[in-house]
């Protein structure tokens, strides 16, 4: 028995142990992160000069540098909106009309992997590497590394490592001739342990804009199979490479033809311009039509406790532009007008550079290929572009080239010009 006055001295302790938990707020352990991406953006906006330039976002803009809403896409969602649908909830693996016109596009009308190809509907091209991810993480029989080019794009590696699976890099880039370390990437698919998983941009590699050529493809294809490795392809670009969404999924369909089951991340951000709407795919290719079955079951199982189903505005949208004769023409149209406009600019700002002078060859900027350009700068140039030009993008030298425009492509080679000669 604890006597009346040790009694009152537990009864304060416990008390002021609730008040201590009151004052200490719950999350007061949680660190500080590091300033995302957008930290451009918002310099960017801080900046009051009249002629800056942001290169520094992964969307399209039109040559008066204005985000860009194509033509065909608004039709669909004009139909959509006139045609009074209700908004029950989309099937877990989303809107089927949808996922069936994605898969076609993506492998080919004529696949031969297309009755045994399983495929969800997911949050735009992030969500699809992070079903993928999780699907790996659980059900791959070989190590679960996945290996990632690099550079890649900067969220690949959190993503897959947030699904379960350890990151490794492979070669990819050559600074040296701001081109493709080919025979170091072929070295590293050979070097790494059998069944690993590699990454492949399918097109427009982000960030470097350097893409493999059909023969180093093929080669690659080669290095994979003799490796025993899987082949995860990401192609957040069809269409935006080349302007014609055949020839962008080459490397794709190259490995579905010589025998292999890749897996696919697709995105509807770019091609469509549907970047809030988050409309993307997973897929993978399987040995049969049974697999794909079981396949899909356990795909349903990993998205359910995810997110349940998928949003199905721009399900609809792509949809009806995929599956409409005459707007799948026009879009088709404006997929190669945008990439046009882009090349166009690539042409533009190395001619511009060679107008000015530089000694420097610029000839990469035209043989790469897609929304980015990796200029070769350095961050300290990148940083004085920012200060000294108020031109903005990452300190990795990478410039989007969507965001250059007729009228701002002179003064991006001047300053340009001024901070690498
Ligand atoms: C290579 C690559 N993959 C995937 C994505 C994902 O894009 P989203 O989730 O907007 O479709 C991006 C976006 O920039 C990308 O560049």
């Amino acid at each position: 028995m604890l006597s009346s006055s040790a009694r009152i001295a537990a009864r304060r302790a416990r008390i002021s142990n609730i008040a201590a938990l009151r004052t200490a707020s719950t999350w007061a352990n949680v660190p500080q992160g590091p300033p995302a991406i957008l930290g451009i953006t918002e310099a960017f906006k801080a900046d009051s000069f009249d002629k800056k330039i942001n290169l520094g976002v992964g969307a399209y803009r039109d040559d008066q540098g204005k985000p860009y809403v194509l033509s065909s896409v608004r039709k669909a969602e004009d139909k959509i909106v006139k045609s009074n649908m209700n908004k029950e909830y989309a099937g877990i693996t989303g809107v089927p009309d949808f996922t069936s016109a994605a898969a076609k596009l993506a492998y080919g009308a004529d696949s031969p992997a297309a009755s045994r190809t399983a495929i969800t509907q997911s949050i735009s091209g992030t969500g699809a590497l992070r079903i993928g991810g999780a699907f790996l993480a659980r059900f791959y029989p070989g190590a679960k590394t996945i290996y990632l080019p690099n550079p890649s794009w900067a969220n690949h590696g959190a993503v897959f490592k947030d699904s379960g699976l350890s990151v490794q890099k492979y070669r990819y880039y050559n600074k040296d001739t701001i081109g493709l370390d080919f025979d170091g990437l072929i070295a590293d698919i050979k070097a790494a342990p059998k069944n690993s998983i590699f990454l492949l941009h399918a097109c427009a590699h982000n960030p470097t804009g350097v893409d493999p050529t059909p023969d180093q493809w093929k080669a690659i294809e080669v290095a994979i199979k003799d490796g025993e490795h899987y082949a995860f392809f990401d192609m957040a670009y069809q269409g935006f490479a080349s302007g014609d969404t055949n020839k962008d999924a080459f490397a794709l369909r190259y490995f579905v033809e010589k025998g292999h089951n890749p897996c696919l991340a697709q995105s509807f951000a770019k091609n469509m311009g549907l970047y809030g709407e988050r409309t993307g795919a997973f897929s993978i290719v399987c040995e049969s039509a049974e697999e794909k079955k079981r396949v899909d079951s356990q795909i349903k199982i990993l998205v359910r406790p995810l997110y349940s189903n998928p949003p199905i505005h721009g399900a609809r949208i792509a949809s009806e532009v995929l599956n409409n004769p005459d707007l799948y023409n026009e879009w088709l149209v404006e997929v190669k007008g945008m990439a046009d406009r882009i090349i166009k600019m690539r042409a533009l700002l190395k001619e511009n550079l060679e107008k000015l002078g530089s000694k420097h060859d610029w000839s990469h900027i035209t043989s790469q290929i897609g929304m980015f350009a990796y200029t070769g700068l350095t961050p300290e140039q990148m940083d004085q572009l920012a200060k000294e030009h108020s031109v903005y993008a990452t300190k990795d030298g990478r410039i989007s080239v969507a965001g250059i425009t007729s009228d701002n492509v002179g003064r991006l080679a001047e300053a340009i010009y001024a901070v690498k000669g």
